[in-house]
């Protein structure tokens, strides 16, 4: 069954999701070495992802690799690749592309809840709390979706910029502009000295089945 994820992206070259399950003896004895001590939740999160980079390097005829995280936790791809992660309790997805056409991407899932009211302060800045909040914000969606929308879309930015600037990003350091035109979001950094290549970009987002799921493209 295609992923409802493919819609978000349309240069990437495999979409990969599956549901986590613990298989430690799937997986590259290297990459099991990184999550050996953690707890089941976490090694089932990680092996799935693995065994869909697995699915999707097989299908892309990249050479089979183990996908080693570095120090800071960003997945390493071999050269060329580009890529992505994202897991919830209960899902698990990979999206990869060639690079060119792409030079980055980012994906990001959660679960719609409700966040709390303190969490929800560290996300938002002040003038996307203010259209949220006001009778301008003429949406389907509840408040609750949509403040999860801006939070999702915020990783999957976070993690298609990371690999360009090795930089950490605070949640306030950038806004997110939800168009009428349903389905894409800009996202815009708030600092100077930003590199300009990733200071603005468009992605995509959709609500499918009690999940937001956001997608960030850069292409080369
Ligand atoms: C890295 C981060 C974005 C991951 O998001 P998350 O919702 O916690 O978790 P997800 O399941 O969606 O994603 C996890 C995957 O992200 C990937 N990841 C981790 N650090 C990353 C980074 N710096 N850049 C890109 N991808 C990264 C990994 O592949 C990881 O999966 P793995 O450990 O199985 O390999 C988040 O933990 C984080 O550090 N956030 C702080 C920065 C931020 O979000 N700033 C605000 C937005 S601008």
């Amino acid at each position: 069954m295609t992923s409802p994820l493919r819609g978000l992206f349309s240069l990437a070259s495999f979409v990969g999701d599956d549901v986590p399950r613990l298989a430690d003896d799937e997986i590259h004895p290297e990459e099991l070495a990184h999550v050996r001590h953690a707890v089941a939740t976490r090694r089932a999160e990680f092996a799935t992802a693995r065994l869909c980079v697995k699915r999707g390097f097989a299908a892309m005829g990249v050479a089979p690799t183990p996908l080693l995280p570095a120090a800071d936790g960003s997945p390493k791809w071999p050269d060329g690749v580009v890529g992505s992660i994202t897991h919830t309790r209960d899902y698990c997805a990979v999206v990869l592309g060639r690079e060119p056409p792409l030079r980055a991407l980012g994906v990001d899932v959660e679960t719609v809840r409700a966040l709390e009211s303190g969490v929800v302060e560290l996300i938002l800045t002040a003038r996307e709390h203010a259209w949220l909040y006001s009778s301008e914000r003429r949406s389907a969606r509840s408040l609750e979706e949509e403040t999860l929308l801006f939070f999702s879309a915020k990783e999957a930015f976070y993690k298609c910029q990371y690999p360009l600037t090795r930089r950490m990003l605070d949640f306030k350091d950038v806004e997110l502009d939800l168009p009428p035109q349903d389905g894409r979001f800009f996202v815009t950094v708030q600092k100077r000295d930003w590199p300009r290549v990733v200071a603005r970009l468009g992605g995509r987002f959709a609500f499918v089945g009690g999940r937001v799921l956001c997608g960030v493209e850069l292409a080369a």
